[in-house]
């Protein structure tokens, strides 16, 4: 098994779902531009479970490996990533680098997997004209440019797999080695439905991970409120540390998503961007990422990192399937707009709050 990346960890996930990954039996996990930001927890928790992050840049680090060869009786399976990296490095370099990995694996290897994160790959054409140049990899993984296919598609020599969100399904490869030895790759999905058995230890580690978050979520709760409580203290310190996309609340919030997608909250980043202040001065209050990261990959503006839903609903978060602890404050205080809607910056705040107020609700 390998992921192309983008598993959207938060913070205290990680160690949790490698050890299950380990369990499952991975082989390497790619870097995606969700995850870019999170690189070295990710190669810890990683290095911890012997699961390799596959990854290339010109600054690897430590537990990342630019590709590696499995062997599936005799034929040598060579799985490379082109994942997403950090936004201060060298384009020329990387290219050539990702290139010259590619082509080892490729020579090292009778089927070349190449996971696609940092979408390489533009389009159909560009894979036809590059196949050659690339070893024509025999599948290709996690790449964004190729929406509206379901099922995987064969270009040239290579397959394309459709992308998996919310492990709803897992792709599956056949590889037969004909006659004259020359192999035969095929895809398929297989959907994980109700049918598929639940390994009872890899739900015994859920269970822990979840019961341990709802205590936590309380003790953050009451430590929110309580900073909220003192108006001197707004600024840094609603920041928790964890960040959390708000691609994770769509499954259950789609209304509100949808109304906050038209607000500026949703495209505060790129109003950075269209600037060029891209900067530590700027982000601290335009991109969530940033406010508890300290980091931002501004690889792709479409997806967000802007002022997200966690920007003000920190004090619920983490939440699932139940909703907040019944402990936990649902209702913002307008104080928490204050935080950055400040004089110097949001002039008009004070004059009409409930306008703002009106416009941030999710009424449209
Ligand atoms: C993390 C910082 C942050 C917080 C917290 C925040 N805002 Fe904002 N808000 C912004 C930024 C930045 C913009 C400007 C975005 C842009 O134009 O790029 C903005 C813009 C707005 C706008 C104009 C939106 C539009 O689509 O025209 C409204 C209204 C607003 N905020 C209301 C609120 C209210 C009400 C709250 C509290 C419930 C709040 N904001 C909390 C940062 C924040
Ligand atoms: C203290 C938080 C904060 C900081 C720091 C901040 N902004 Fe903003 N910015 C806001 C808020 C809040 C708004 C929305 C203002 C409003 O609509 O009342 C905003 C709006 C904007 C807008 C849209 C204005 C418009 O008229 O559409 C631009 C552009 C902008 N900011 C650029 C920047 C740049 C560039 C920096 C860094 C030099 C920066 N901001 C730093 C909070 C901040
Ligand atoms: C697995 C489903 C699920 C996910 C994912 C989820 N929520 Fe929720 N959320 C709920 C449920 C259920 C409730 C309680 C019922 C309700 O109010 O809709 C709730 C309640 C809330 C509330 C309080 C609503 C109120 O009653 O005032 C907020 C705010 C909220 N969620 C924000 C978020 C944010 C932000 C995210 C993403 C970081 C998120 N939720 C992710 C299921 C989810
Ligand atoms: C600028 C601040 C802001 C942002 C960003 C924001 N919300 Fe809210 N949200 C509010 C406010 C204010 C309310 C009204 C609740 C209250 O009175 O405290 C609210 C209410 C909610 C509720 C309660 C049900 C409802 O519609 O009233 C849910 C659920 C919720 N938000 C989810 C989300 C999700 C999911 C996102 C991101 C896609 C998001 N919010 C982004 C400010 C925000």
């Amino acid at each position: 098994m390998v992921d192309s990346g983008n598993l959207l960890l938060a913070d205290r996930q990680v160690p949790v779902v490698f050890r299950i990954l380990k369990m499952m039996n991975y082989a390497g996990v790619g870097i995606g531009r969700f995850d870019v930001h999170m690189i070295e927890k990710y190669c810890k928790a990683a290095k911890e479970d012997g699961i390799p992050i596959l990854h290339i840049s010109p600054e690897m680090p430590d537990g990342a490996v630019p590709y590696i060869i499995k062997h599936v009786g005799s034929i040598r399976v060579g799985i490379v990533s082109f994942g997403a990296v950090k936004l201060n490095q060298n384009d020329f370099n990387l290219r050539k680098l990702r290139y010259a990995m590619l082509r080892k694996a490729r020579d090292e290897s009778d089927v070349l997997i190449l996971l696609d994160a940092a979408d390489v790959v533009t389009d159909q054409e560009w894979l036809e004209r590059h196949a050659s140049r690339l070893g024509s990899p025999d599948l290709l993984i996690g790449n964004h440019k190729f929406p509206g296919f379901l099922e995987p598609k064969l270009v040239g020599k290579t397959w394309i797999m459709p992308l998996g969100a919310q492990a709803k399904y897992v792709g599956v490869v056949k590889i037969e080695a004909g006659p004259n030895k020359e192999l035969k790759v095929n895809a398929t999905r297989t959907f994980l439905d109700e049918s598929i058995i639940e390994y009872p230890d890899v739900k015994k580690i859920i269970d822990e991970h979840l019961q341990s978050e709802r205590e936590l979520a309380k003790v953050t709760s009451a430590a929110v409120t309580k900073m909220l409580a003192s108006p001197s203290s707004h600024g840094e310190s609603m920041t928790s540390g964890v960040y959390y996309d708000s691609r994770t609340c769509v499954s259950c919030h789609k209304s509100q998503y949808d109304s906050w997608s038209k607000t500026k909250h949703s495209t505060a980043l790129k109003t950075l961007v269209d600037k060029n202040r891209v900067i530590p001065a700027c982000l601290s209050c335009h991109s969530e990422l940033y406010r508890q990261k300290g980091t931002y990959v501004a690889t792709d503006v479409r997806y967000n990192q802007s002022v997200e839903c966690a920007s003000c609903h920190i004090n619920v978060l983490p939440h699932g399937n139940e909703g907040p602890h019944k402990d936990i404050k649902v209702k913002i205080d307008i104080n928490n707009c204050r935080v950055c809607h400040t004089k110097e910056q949001s002039p008009d705040f004070e004059k009409k709050p409930s306008e703002y107020w009106e416009k941030a609700i999710h009424r449209s």
